[in-house]
């Protein structure tokens, strides 16, 4: 642990946080989730330890997660969240408080910019810098973003998709919805529920879209058990899903995400989208890791489709980077300290 600490780096997402300490490289990677005492409002665990107790919690602790969509839900669980991450890697100085690198979605409010800056702020910076998500996704991706021709990233989150068009180091198109890991998860529940009227948590929901879950029905059909609560009988009950269960379950959000790039595509300049038809998209974030999803939206769209190397690495990446130039970020305003 040194004394002096250094430059910070964070991705707040809404399933995960990262953090990047300069020099040190990522030292933090857990879920965006805290578990709080009800009665008492004390935070009793952050991250790894705060998921497990998810769904599984008695009355008295809420397991809550801080962030939706991308955004700010809770403040004061964000702050936990934050602080108590960094306390497990920065020794606490009363001299030096570290400047502080975040990355933010692009479709934010001004409000929400705010609630960031804030919480980032009462963490514990001495200052704070903005960075756009989807420009740390491609930098992080390895997009020589600043080259005059046009390239798309696509974030794929748990709580957001993101869209951007790029060229000459800054964003030309963006687009942003609200479907992201998280929402597949709610699909899944949803069909299991109507198809086998059995209810399952979101931890399983998620287990099943990450083992057999796939953007094409595939060729390969895969099966797996699932164990949850039979709603008539209310006893525990275990079904068998196969990947055509979830990948009908997921259809819907899936074509939404399409339609979103789609759409961007339409927005973009001729010039820039036959640099893209020819160079072809990028993928990033934990949902690019959905098996087929590059088939997919290759298919759709007939355009080349890449996935970032550790695609989910790919904006705490580009944010590590930037914190080299860190002068060349938007600084955000000091009066909200
Ligand atoms: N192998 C996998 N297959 C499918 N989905 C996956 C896989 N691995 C992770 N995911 C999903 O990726 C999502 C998390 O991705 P990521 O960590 O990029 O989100 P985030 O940055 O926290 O969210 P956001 O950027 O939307 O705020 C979760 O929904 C998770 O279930
Ligand atoms: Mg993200």
């Amino acid at each position: 642990m040194g004394i002096i600490s250094k430059d910070i780096g964070i991705d707040l997402g809404t399933s995960n946080i990262r953090i990047h300490i300069k020099g040190r490289g990522i030292v933090v990677e857990e879920p965006a989730v805290v578990a709080i005492n009800k009665v008492t409002g004390e935070v009793l665990a952050v991250g790894n330890q705060a998921k497990e107790m998810l769904g599984r919690t008695p009355d008295t602790i809420i397991a809550l997660k801080p962030l939706k969509d991308g955004v700010i839900a809770d403040f004061g669980s964000t702050r936990a969240l934050i602080q108590n991450l960094i306390s497990r890697v920065i020794q606490k100085s009363l001299f030096y408080k570290p400047r502080i690198v975040v990355s933010i979605p692009s479709k934010i409010t001004d409000v929400e910019e705010r609630a960031v800056e804030g919480v980032v702020y009462k963490s514990g910076a001495k200052e704070v810098y903005l960075m756009e998500e989807v420009m740390a996704a491609a930098i992080g991706s390895g997009i020589k973003v600043e080259k005059p021709e046009g390239t798309m990233i696509i974030d794929l989150g748990g709580g957001t998709s993101e869209v951007a068009v790029l060229s000459l180091g800054g964003i030309v198109v963006s687009n942003a919805i609200k479907v992201g890991g998280e929402k597949l998860d709610k699909d899944i529940i949803e069909y299991i529920r109507r198809k086998f009227s059995v209810i399952i948590g979101e931890g399983e929901a998620e287990e099943v879209k990450i083992q057999i879950g796939a953007a094409t029905s595939a060729m390969t059909e895969d099966k797996m058990n699932v164990k949850g609560r039979n709603l008539i009988t209310g006893l525990p009950e275990t079904i068998t899903v196969t990947t055509q269960d979830i990948n009908e379950a997921m259809k819907d959000s899936l074509f939404e995400i399409l339609r979103m790039i789609k759409q961007t595509l339409e927005q973009t300049p001729p010039e820039l989208g036959c640099d893209i038809m020819e160079r072809g998209i990028t993928l990033s974030g934990g949902l690019s890791m959905l098996k087929n999803i590059d088939r997919f939206i290759n298919e759709q769209t007939g355009i080349p489709v890449f996935i970032a190397d550790e695609p989910e690495k790919a904006v705490i990446r580009g944010v590590a980077m930037a914190l080299d130039n860190i002068e060349m970020l938007r600084k955000s305003t000091k009066t909200r300290k």
